[in-house]
């Protein structure tokens, strides 16, 4: 096996966690490299359901060594229950490991965020609530507390004798929060400290030397989706962090040449959650079928996700920016019943008429942009049981090769349920 990144493809929720589950069996390390824990995977292992926010579900697979990377925001008490809810089931976490280049969030960043949500009159983004945004902003403001700090009484009084002065005045005067004493904040650091203690990897240069230099295998796991990065997704209805197959390198301390392939995730159809544009969404009952055959409910907030069809003008767009070499298309069997299928291949201006076969990046003129749908017709029948490219039906190979052709990257991998056995390798 090469060594393989695992990137949403859409705005989330595309099935990354199976795909990921998937992949993590021939994997010896697994490196989560971006986001907090404003990111959902379910995973399904020996009849139980576990639901990753954080940690790498790699975790599952004795032996496999699993990283929390540079590239990610960490809430301690969200870490903490997901260590709880690991150990009450007697899994090993001795493979579990922190970078101590991680970022903390803290209290303040969750209440910033949950105070910025709930006041917006404009512009609400439709956030997690988890802190994600703050944690990013107070990193590139340099203002942030990384794992490490925990580590060193130094460090940590030099760096708050800088933060806090600054947040609190922005904490008091902007947002009208709590501020923070110095001793109320060494205490809260205190406890962090020991959550986080089994786990930090201080070695973790020569952890990464070492499987790289042995040849070990190394799979990258990828949270959000490519929409909704930083640089390139529907900005400002973005997360804070880099979802791209690019951000593996920054989250993780592997340079680029390391990664051999990036696996795209993208459902059949697209969904969303929280707010921003989307051009193909479905408002109708069409929408509300996909929901529900779909399940497309959000695993972090419960959410109703916002269903439309495929969008090969998003997608081929992510393909360019999201580095990918190949696409797993997930949930396809949720097309069984269907009649037909509709696909995106072009946006049309309602004012002037133009057409976009390129994803147009302003996304305030989403609004007047319709979709030019091609249809395809359904195939009838049940192919959650299919287990060959060859057996599936010829209307559902002809969509899927319709999609290769615009999107003129190769589709590695389709699944056609939840199981891992419900996976077709092409
Ligand atoms: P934040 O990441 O909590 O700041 O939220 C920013 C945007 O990203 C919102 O629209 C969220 O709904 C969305 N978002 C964040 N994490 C996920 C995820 O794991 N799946 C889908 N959407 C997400």
């Amino acid at each position: 096996m090469s060594n393989k990144v695992v990137v949403g493809a859409q705005w989330g929720d595309e099935g990354k966690a199976k795909i990921t589950d998937l992949l993590a069996l021939d994997a010896d390390l697994i490196i989560r490299y971006a986001g907090g824990c404003n990111a959902g995977h379910t995973v399904v292992a020996n009849g139980k359901t576990f639901k990753f926010h954080l940690i790498p579900s790699g975790i599952l697979y004795k032996g496999k060594t699993c990283l929390i990377g540079n590239g990610t925001v960490i809430l301690p008490e969200s870490f903490e229950t997901e260590i709880n809810e690991l150990k009450k089931e007697n899994i090993d976490l001795s493979g579990l490991k922190i970078s101590p280049l991680a970022t903390i969030t803290m209290p303040w960043h969750t209440e910033v965020d949950g105070y910025s949500e709930d006041n917006a009159k404009k512009g609400k983004i439709g956030t997690t609530k988890k802190g994600i945004g703050p944690t990013y902003t107070d990193k590139m403001a340099r203002i942030a507390l990384k794992i490490e700090d925990l580590y060193s009484t130094e460090a940590l009084r030099e760096k708050l004798d800088v933060i806090l002065p600054l947040k609190n005045k922005q904490l008091e005067k902007v947002y009208g929060l709590k501020t923070y004493s110095k001793e109320e904040v060494l205490d809260l650091c205190e406890k962090y400290k020991k959550i986080f203690e089994p786990y930090v990897c201080f070695e973790w240069q020569k952890m990464l030397e070492d499987f790289k230099r042995n040849g070990k295998r190394i799979l990258f796991e990828g949270a959000q989706g490519v929409m909704l990065d930083v640089d390139f997704g529907t900005y400002p209805y973005v997360t804070s962090s880099n979802p791209i197959g690019g951000g593996a390198c920054t989250g993780s301390g592997y340079g680029p040449k390391v990664i051999d392939e990036v696996i795209g995730v993208a459902k059949a159809y697209v969904t969303r959650v929280g707010e921003g544009p989307f051009v193909t969404e479905l408002t109708d009952d069409m929408g509300d079928k996909i929901r529900e055959i779909g399940h497309e409910f959000g695993v972090t907030t419960g959410r109703p996700r916002r269903c439309g069809w495929f969008d090969a003008v998003t997608m081929k767009y992510a393909c360019l920016v999201g580095g990918l070499t190949s696409i797993a298309l997930t949930k396809i069997d949720v097309f069984d019943s269907f009649d037909e299928i509709k696909l995106c291949t072009a946006y049309k201006d309602k004012r002037d008429g133009k057409i976009y076969t390129s994803y147009p990046t302003n996304v305030y003129i989403h609004k007047y942009l319709e979709p030019i749908y091609e249809t395809h017709k359904g195939w009838g029948e049940d192919i959650s049981n299919i287990k060959r490219y060859e057996d599936l039906p010829q209307n559902a190979r002809k969509y899927l090769e319709r999609l290769e052709e615009i999107l003129e990257t190769p589709i590695s991998i389709v699944s056609v349920g939840p199981d891992r056995e419900q996976t077709i390798i092409k």
